[in-house]
């Protein structure tokens, strides 16, 4: 699969078929390859919990409002995303090295996700990402350290249906070459 073929195939999916699970071994392969993004000074502070049973994923669930909930219900794996805080963009003495602080560990997480829904893409794994969630029942369900802070959540499966993507923006409104 070329990249560009990739970058079709992924699309927001909010059916997913909930008589097909992902092998184990390929969401281990998923969440690998975030290893080979980039991040600030190499700090790797984005952080995965993945919901892979039954019982794990209806605790996560829980934690969706209804929309959320019912979309991402028959997926097969709920990929929880976390960042270790004031790591990326941050000094060795703990200072910020500029004006966004955290938003660099929120940029590396996003980086990193984008890695998730585009190697899922390209294993013919679908994905949502949201980011509508209770992140302190998602905290609670992983027992996650109070350092790290709760960002998306990706429910991973396979699509029942063929989805439309959503329209976008215009080159020109995007970016300005000069
Ligand atoms: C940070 C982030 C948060 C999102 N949160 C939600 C969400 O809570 N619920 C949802 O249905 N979709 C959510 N989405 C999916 C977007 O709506 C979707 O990516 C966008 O409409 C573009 O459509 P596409 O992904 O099909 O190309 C989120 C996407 C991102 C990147």
């Amino acid at each position: 699969m070329t990249l560009n073929e990739i970058f079709e195939r992924r699309v927001s999916i909010r059916t997913f078929d909930a008589s097909k699970r992902i092998p184990h071994e390929t969401l281990v392969e998923i969440i690998s390859a975030t290893s080979l993004a980039p991040s600030w000074k190499n700090s790797q502070t984005a952080r995965y919990y993945v919901a892979e049973s039954q019982e794990k994923i209806n605790e996560i669930l829980a934690a969706f409002p209804p929309r959320n909930a019912s979309n991402a219900s028959g997926a097969s794996a709920l990929v929880v995303t976390a960042y270790v805080k004031d790591v990326a963009g941050y000094s060795r003495e703990g200072n910020p090295d500029n004006e966004l602080g955290n938003g660099w560990g929120i940029y590396d997480s996003g980086i990193s996700n984008a890695y998730v829904v585009l190697k899922s893409a390209e294993l013919g794994v679908d994905s949502l990402i949201m980011g509508i969630r209770d992140a302190e029942a998602i905290r609670k369900a992983f027992d996650i350290p109070d350092n790290q802070d709760v960002l998306s959540v990706i429910a991973l499966g396979y699509r029942t249906s063929a989805p439309s993507r959503p329209q976008r923006k215009p080159l020109e409104e995007i970016c300005i070459f000069e």
